[in-house]
């Protein structure tokens, strides 16, 4: 079964994240150091359909392991959903004798995988990339502490303004089914409240937490808003909602936006990228197939797609007591 495989290929699909080039990096270099060949899909499953595919070699990855977003680009794809689309792709990979590939990215990415698989039998292995860490079978996606070091650094820099001009800020940070990146920087920046999606405090919870806020000498606040979260306001309508019963309140809303997806990647997402593409590559050569890597407690571990697809992980509830008790 193992020396079936003798062309890889590799490609990133859904949204982009810092450390999705570390990880090409590493499959493509895998490849070479096992013998392998390897050939790069462009824009996802997109570039399958039309077999955008460029051959790879070890030097073909260099200087990318610090850059950010994706050499490879990236792209939703509505035309592999369809049966038709993936037989076109799956006659493309066979047209360039492809064996086996490596899909970088997130649910939807892995969901189209198994899809593939279970219709072609195509061996397929997943690595998590996407900045909001809601994978199920791994503590960390590749970008994820990019992400949430960004959203700090942004955040240390309101603060200087907030406390400047006694302000209060709303800050809309991505996540748009989970609140992990709300969660952790939001404790990692010191904010007043974090409203995730995952919980659902209310406005009275936030109103009384201002208020709190306030009374004990507080003068600016940062308040951290998940864009997924179920409060049933904007940031936009949170700021309109705190100024009518709050008036005391001079409110900023800042929403952050792409830049979250952006810039150099971590070491620590170099690290964990160039660890999960030799782990995709080494278990495909072992027959494996249908799998995640992932990583829990320092160890990498394989997870079945189809689990890694059932739910997306839920927020650590130590830290969100620990939230609560620094915002006393
Ligand atoms: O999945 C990553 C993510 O950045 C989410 O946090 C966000 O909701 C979404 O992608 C935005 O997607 P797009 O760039 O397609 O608007």
């Amino acid at each position: 079964m193992a020396s079936e495989i003798k062309k890889i290929a590799v490609f990133t699909s859904g949204g982009d994240s810092p450390g999705m080039n570390a990880a090409i990096r590493s499959v493509v270099r895998t490849c070479a150091y096992l013998g392998k060949e390897c050939v790069g899909i462009y824009r996802g499953y997109q570039g399958m359909i039309e077999g955008d595919f460029k051959p790879m070699d070890a030097r073909s990855v260099n200087n990318i392991i610090n850059k950010g977003g994706t050499i490879l680009k990236s792209a939703r794809c509505e035309e592999f959903r369809t049966p038709e689309g993936r037989k076109k792709a799956y006659d493309q990979l066979k047209k360039e004798g492809v064996d086996a590939f490596v899909v970088i990215g997130g649910n939807g990415s892995f969901t189209g995988a198994l899809k593939f698989n279970e219709e072609f039998g195509f061996p397929v292995i997943g690595i998590p990339g996407t900045i909001d860490n809601d994978i199920l079978g791994s503590s960390y996606t590749i970008g994820f502490d990019t992400a949430i070091n960004t959203v700090v650094d942004v955040i240390d820099k309101i603060r200087d303004t907030a406390s400047s001009h006694n302000r209060l800020f709303f800050v809309e940070v991505m996540g748009r089914d989970v609140g992990h990146i709300a969660l952790n920087a939001g404790v990692g920046a010191g904010a007043e409240e974090i409203l995730i999606p995952e919980q659902n405090l209310g406005l009275e919870r936030l109103l009384d937490s201002l208020k709190r806020s306030k009374a004990s000498g507080k003068s600016s606040s940062i308040v951290i808003v998940a864009e997924g979260d179920k409060i049933g306001k904007n940031v936009f309508e949170l700021k309109a909602y705190v100024e009518e019963h709050l008036p005391i309140y001079d409110v900023r809303v800042s929403v952050l936006g792409h830049m979250q997806r952006g810039g150099n990647p971590t070491c620590f997402d170099r690290v964990l990228a160039s660890r999960m593409g030799v782990k995709a590559v080494e278990s495909l050569l072992e027959g494996k197939s249908n799998l995640m890597v992932g990583i829990r407690d320092t160890k990498l571990v394989l997870t079945p797609l189809a689990e890694a697809i059932k739910a997306h992980t839920e927020v650590d509830e130590e830290l969100i007591r620990v939230s609560d008790i620094m915002t006393t």
